[in-house]
C-alpha cells in the first residue's frame, strides 16, 4: 500500500483517473467495531488531514476508550451524535483511495430498524463487509443483514471477523463463526464470501497481514478489496435509458436527455422507444463537452433522432432487438420502510426509474423471517418487514427483471398524501393479464339508460363516525329523490357487510378492501344510470380517494357528516360504543382506530345546526343546483 511518488499534480490526478471505483457497504453496529474499521480505512490510506489528526489525538485523549492510542472511532462517530440531534444522515459516504484502486464506503447504521438505511446505501454497492464480534459470533443481526444485502443485489461479501484480538486470536473460534455463517450464506445467491480474522483497533489483517494469525493465509482486508473482480459489465446488457427530460432550446434542436443505465449506444444504431414500439435511429450524442462518438452505461448524455417521433419524460429508449418487459402486473420483493403498515389493495405511487404510476399489492404472498429465512403468511407488512406479492399499475410500466437490471428492476413506493418514499422494491418477472378476457362494448350504454331516467347518475359518498347520522340522512334523501321519480339504491355498510363483504372485518386492511369494493359496486350501479348513495364510515382519505377517482368529475359528491365523537358516543344508537370503550370490539372508529376527516368534501353537514330533514333538503337542492336531476 506504499504510496508511489508522483512528481507534478497533473500526472497524479491521470493516476487517479484510471484507477477502479469499488462501491462497498458496511453493516455492522458500533459495538462490532464498524466505526473504528472504517476510521481504520481512512487513516491507513493517509487520506486523513493533518488538522483533522491533531484535533483527533486530543479528542481521543478526552473521550477515548483505547488510553494513549487514537481512538478511531472517533473519526466516523460523529454521525452518531448527529443523528441524536436528530439531524439525520442516514447513510454517510466516505471516499478514499490507494494505489491501487478508489473506494467509496456507504456507512449506514447497524441496528434493526435502520434497514431502510441500509437499503439505501445498498443500493449501488458492489460489495458488503458484514462485521462480526468475534466473542459474540453470528447474530440474528448478522443474518438480517446478509439476507438483505442478496435481496439488494449485492454478490460479493467480506466476513469481517472483529475483535480477534480479544479471543486470542484463535483459529478455532474463527472457522466455528466462519462455517457457521457459510451455512446460512449457502441459502443466498452471493458469488463470493470470504471471512478474515481482523482487529480494527489494532490493525491486524486490515492493511497487512498479521504476524499474530499465523494459522490465516488468506488476503488481508484491503488486499481483497484492491482485487476483487466485481464486474457487472453493465456496458454488456442491451442498451437501456430512462429519458428524464427533452431538451427543446429551440426548433431545430430535440434531444432526449437521461442516464444510459445499460449497454452502449453509437450514432447510427437503431433505438426503439419501448413504450410504443416506435423505432428511430441515434443521430448524435451531445454531452457539454462535445460530441460523441460512443456512450456507456453509466454516462448522462443527450440523444438526437433521425425522426420526429413522439417521445417524453418515462419514456425508455432501448435497444429494438433486445427489448425489456412491459406490463401492468408483476411479481415482487418489497421491502417496508413505514411506521405506517403497508395495506394491500390501497393506492400507492410506483416510481420506477422516470416512470411514476399509480399501483397497488393485489396479493401478498407471504413476508420472509430473515433470521431462518422462512416464509410467513402476512396481510400486511410492518417497518422495515419483507414481503413477496403480487403488484398492478394503473397503466404498463417498463422494466427489467432486478436479476438483469438492478436500475431497470427497483422501485420505490410513494404515499400519496404525504409524498413520502415508504417502500422498496424489486422486480422479479412480469404476470400477464389474462388475455381472453376483454372489455365488452355494449349497445345501450350509460347515457341512454341515463336518459330514459331523467337523470344524471352520481354517487352521494356519506362519510362520518359510526352513529353520526350518515344512514338517517341518506334514508331520508332517497325518499325525497323516489318520490320525485328518480332512481335510486343505497349502499350501507351495515348491509353489504352481511353479503359482498361478510368476510372482512374491522382492521385496517380489511376497511381498505371494504371500501374497494363498494367503490366498485358504486361505480357499477353508476354505469347503471342510478343516482347511488353510499353510506359507510371510511374512515381513509385514501381509499375516499380512490372510489373518486373510479368516477369522472362532478359524479362524486363527498358529504362528510360531521357529528363530534362526544354526541355520537352519547346518542350510541347500536350500543356499540359501549362496548367498546368496555374494550369488548377491538379497534372501534374513534376509540381505538382513527377516522381521517375529509379535507374538500363537497358538502358538510353539521347535524347540531338542523334536523335531519333539513339536511337531506340541502342534498336535494345541491343535485339540482348541479344540473343532476331536474
Ligand atoms: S368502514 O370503516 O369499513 O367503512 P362500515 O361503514 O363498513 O365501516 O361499518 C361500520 C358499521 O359497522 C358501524 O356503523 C357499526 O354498526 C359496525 N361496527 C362493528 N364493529 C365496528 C368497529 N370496530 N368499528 C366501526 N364500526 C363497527
Amino acid at each position: 500500500m506504499q504510496a508511489p511518488e508522483f512528481h507534478d499534480l497533473a500526472e497524479y490526478l491521470a493516476s487517479q483517473e484510471k484507477k477502479s471505483l469499488l462501491r462497498f457497504l458496511t453493516c455492522g453496529s458500533v459495538d462490532d467495531g464498524k466505526s473504528t474499521l472504517i476510521g481504520r480505512l481512512l487513516y491507513d490510506s493517509k487520506l486523513i488531514f493533518e488538522d483533522h489528526l491533531t484535533a483527533l489525538t486530543k479528542d481521543s485523549v478526552k473521550h477515548g476508550t483505547t488510553g494513549e492510542d487514537i481512538d478511531l472511532a472517533l473519526l466516523v462517530d460523529g454521525l452518531e451524535a448527529e443523528r441524536e440531534q436528530g439531524i439525520t444522515i442516514d447513510v454517510a459516504y466516505r471516499f478514499f483511495a490507494t494505489s491501487a484502486r478508489k473506494f467509496i464506503v456507504a456507512d449506514t447504521p447497524g441496528h434493526e430498524q435502520y434497514t431502510r438505511n441500509m437499503a439505501t446505501g445498498a443500493s449501488n454497492s458492489e460489495l458488503a463487509v458484514i462485521l462480526i464480534d468475534a466473542r459474540k459470533g453470528v447474530l440474528t443481526q448478522t443474518r438480517r443483514h446478509a439476507f438483505i444485502v442478496s435481496l439488494l443485489g449485492i454478490r460479493h461479501v467480506v466476513l469481517a471477523i472483529n475483535k480477534i484480538d480479544l479471543v486470542d486470536f484463535s483459529q478455532e473460534i474463527f472457522d466455528t463463526i466462519s462455517a457457521e455463517f457459510a451455512e446460512f450464506a449457502g441459502k443466498l445467491k452471493f458469488e463470493s464470501v470470504v471471512a478474515i480474522p481482523i482487529s480494527a483497533r489494532y490493525g491486524d489483517n486490515v492493511i497487512a497481514p498479521s504476524p499474530r494469525t499465523p494459522w490465516y493465509s488468506g488476503p488481508s482486508l484491503i488486499e481483497h478489496l484492491e482485487t476483487v473482480d466485481v464486474e457487472t459489465e453493465l456496458s454488456a446488457g442491451p442498451f437501456r435509458m430512462p429519458v428524464q427530460w427533452v431538451n427543446r432550446p429551440n426548433l431545430d434542436f430535440r434531444g432526449f436527455a437521461g442516464t444510459i443505465v445499460s449497454g452502449r449506444v453509437s450514432p447510427g444504431d437503431d433505438i426503439a422507444v419501448a413504450k410504443s414500439g416506435r423505432i428511430s435511429r441515434v443521430k448524435q450524442i451531445a454531452t457539454l463537452d462535445g460530441d460523441l462518438p460512443e456512450a456507456v452505461a453509466g454516462q448522462a448524455v443527450t440523444l438526437t433522432l433521425e425522426d420526429e417521433i413522439d417521445i417524453s419524460r418515462g419514456d425508455v429508449l432501448v435497444a429494438p432487438q433486445a427489448r425489456p418487459e412491459m406490463a401492468d402486473q408483476f411479481a415482487a420483493h418489497l421491502l417496508w420502510m413505514a411506521d405506517e403498515e403497508l395495506l394491500p389493495h390501497r393506492q400507492y405511487l410506483l416510481k420506477i426509474g422516470t416512470q411514476t404510476v399509480p399501483a397497488q399489492v393485489t396479493q401478498l404472498k407471504h413476508k420472509v423471517d430473515v433470521n431462518t429465512l422462512d416464509h410467513f403468511a402476512a396481510r400486511t407488512l410492518q417497518l422495515n418487514e419483507v414481503g413477496y406479492g403480487n403488484f398492478s399499475t394503473g397503466e404498463p410500466i417498463v422494466f427489467d427483471p432486478y436479476a438483469d437490471n438492478r436500475d431497470m428492476g427497483s422501485f420505490v413506493i410513494i404515499d400519496r398524501f404525504t409524498n413520502g418514499t415508504v417502500g422498496a422494491g424489486m422486480i422479479e418477472f412480469g404476470l400477464r393479464r389474462a388475455t381472453n378476457v376483454h372489455w365488452q362494448a355494449l349497445d345501450v350504454d350509460v347515457s341512454s339508460r341515463a336518459e330514459l331516467k331523467h337523470q344524471k347518475p352520481c354517487v352521494l359518498w356519506f362519510t362520518g363516525l359510526s352513529g353520526s347520522g350518515k344512514s338517517t340522512v341518506a334514508n331520508l334523501v332517497e325518499k325525497r329523490l323516489f318520490a320525485q321519480g328518480r332512481h335510486t339504491y343505497i349502499l350501507d355498510g351495515d348491509n353489504v357487510r352481511h353479503g359482498l363483504n361478510r368476510d372482512l372485518g374491522f382492521t385496517d386492511a380489511d376497511r381498505v378492501e371494504n371500501i374497494r369494493r363498494v367503490a366498485e359496486a358504486a361505480k357499477l350501479f353508476v354505469d347503471a344510470g342510478l343516482i347511488v348513495l353510499v353510506s359507510f364510515i371510511s374512515p381513509f382519505r385514501s381509499e375516499r380517494r380512490l372510489a373518486r377517482d373510479l368516477l369522472k368529475e362532478g359524479q362524486f359528491i363527498e358529504i362528510f357528516v360531521d357529528t363530534p365523537l362526544e354526541v355520537c358516543i352519547a346518542r350510541d344508537p347500536k350500543g356499540l360504543y359501549k362496548r367498546a370503550q368496555a374494550g369488548e370490539i377491538k379497534n372501534f372508529t374513534g376509540i381505538d382506530s382513527p377516522y381521517e376527516r375529509p379535507e374538500n368534501p363537497e358538502l358538510v353537514l353539521k347535524m347540531e345546526t338542523g334536523s335531519a330533514e333539513d339536511m337531506a333538503e340541502r342534498i336535494v337542492a345541491y343535485l339540482r343546483e348541479q344540473g343532476l336531476v331536474p
